[in-house]
């Protein structure tokens, strides 16, 4: 099984659902002594294990294959279908969403998906919103795979613990993308990066891979010494030249405009942060079904935006301190974090 404390570069590429991780962007981070990953929460079997393939044949370096754990979901209710119909309806676009993409099953089923992962063996397997059923840590245990899962707060870190995992994503308030916390009606504590991977070494004893806002190879080197074992940077590799992040969504990440990254649920359902844009100010306090429904009913507006090159109502997932992108091929952004994390740790 992989030791992550004998990486030969502590950094690890966040996996980023939404087909951002292309095999090429995983290999090329996986080649550069990093571990590469896969966001495959949406995925289907058949992808998941095209993509593994490829990115095997591209590297012998490790990579990550990671999956969401969906909360059990039933059909919406008709008055609350209704009320987050009326709010699309409201927006200033074409109506570009179809209500009948809603049919069973209203998530991926992670057994199915997990089939290719037993059958190829990444080095690593991950998940997000919470711990799933013991018998995929303990078969991925079995093969030799190593289990992380998220946690954003102390509490979630001590069941990722007793469930038997071997290492923790601490996940900061920072962060791009989706809020990995597991119950979503738990008071959120919120903790900033550093805060949490501090609280974390002193009350939980796994390793720890730091994730959120980290940009530089001197900011992995602050959570390094705060006592996290690796550094998961998503934002940072968006505008890589081998990520598939769309025209628009790399514009926005570049541009000088004084836009926030803020956390939205509107898109799918539950908070994740991205660029302030007007499907997020149009939609605030308005009523959305719940996670993953308001993403499947969503789906087909963002898909619609992508190809409009419409950064406004597309998902422009991006950590606080998304400004500090450096648009290198993935090659050249690891030597530029590794020259960094060496100047800063001598
Ligand atoms: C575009 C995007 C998609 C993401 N998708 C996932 C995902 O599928 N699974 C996951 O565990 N984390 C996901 N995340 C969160 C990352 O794992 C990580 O917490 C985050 O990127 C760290 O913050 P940073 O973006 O500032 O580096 C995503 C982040 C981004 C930016």
């Amino acid at each position: 099984m992989i030791n992550i404390h004998q990486l030969t570069m502590p950094i690890f590429l966040a996996p980023m659902a939404g087909g951002f991780n292309t095999p090429e962007l995983v290999a090329a981070v996986a080649n550069a002594g990093g571990v590469g990953g896969f966001g495959f929460a949406y995925s289907s079997p058949e992808a998941i294990d095209h993509a593994l393939g490829t990115a095997a044949a591209l590297t012998e370096g490790p990579v990550n294959a990671n999956f969401f754990v969906f909360p059990e979901v039933s059909a919406p209710q008709p008055e609350r279908l209704e009320a987050a119909l009326q709010a699309l309806n409201a927006l200033s676009v074409d109506k570009h969403w179809d209500e009948s993409a809603l049919t069973q099953p209203y998530a991926p089923d992670l057994s199915r998906q997990l089939e290719p992962v037993w059958q190829q063996r990444p080095a690593i397997l991950t998940f997000h919103f919470g711990i799933p059923p013991m018998v995929f840590i303990e078969k991925a245990h079995a093969l030799g795979i190593s289990v992380g899962i998220t946690a954003t707060c102390v509490a979630e870190a001590q069941a990722i613990k007793t469930a038997g995992a071997d290492f923790i994503v601490a996940q900061g308030w920072e962060a791009g993308g989706h809020r990995g916390r597991f119950q979503e009606t738990s008071v959120d504590e919120e903790l900033t990066l550093l805060l949490l991977v501090k609280a974390l070494v002193e009350h939980v004893s796994l390793p720890i891979v730091a994730a959120g806002g980290l940009m530089t190879g001197g900011d992995i080197a602050a959570v390094l010494s705060a006592g996290a074992t690796a550094a998961q940077l998503g934002t940072a590799f968006l505008c890589c030249s081998e990520a598939n992040t769309s025209a628009s969504h790399r514009a926005l990440l570049l541009s000088k405009e004084p836009r926030e990254a803020v956390f939205t649920s509107a898109f799918s359902g539950r908070p994740a942060r991205g660029i302030q844009n007007r499907f997020i100010d149009a939609m605030r306090d308005k009523e959305l079904l719940e996670f993953p429904l308001q993403n499947t009913l969503t789906g087909a507006l963002r898909q619609w935006a992508v190809q409009q090159e419409n950064a406004e109502y597309q998902s422009v997932w991006a950590g606080t301190r998304y400004r500090g992108i450096r648009p290198l091929a993935a090659a050249g952004l690891m030597q530029a974090l590794t020259d960094e994390l060496n100047a800063a740790q001598d």
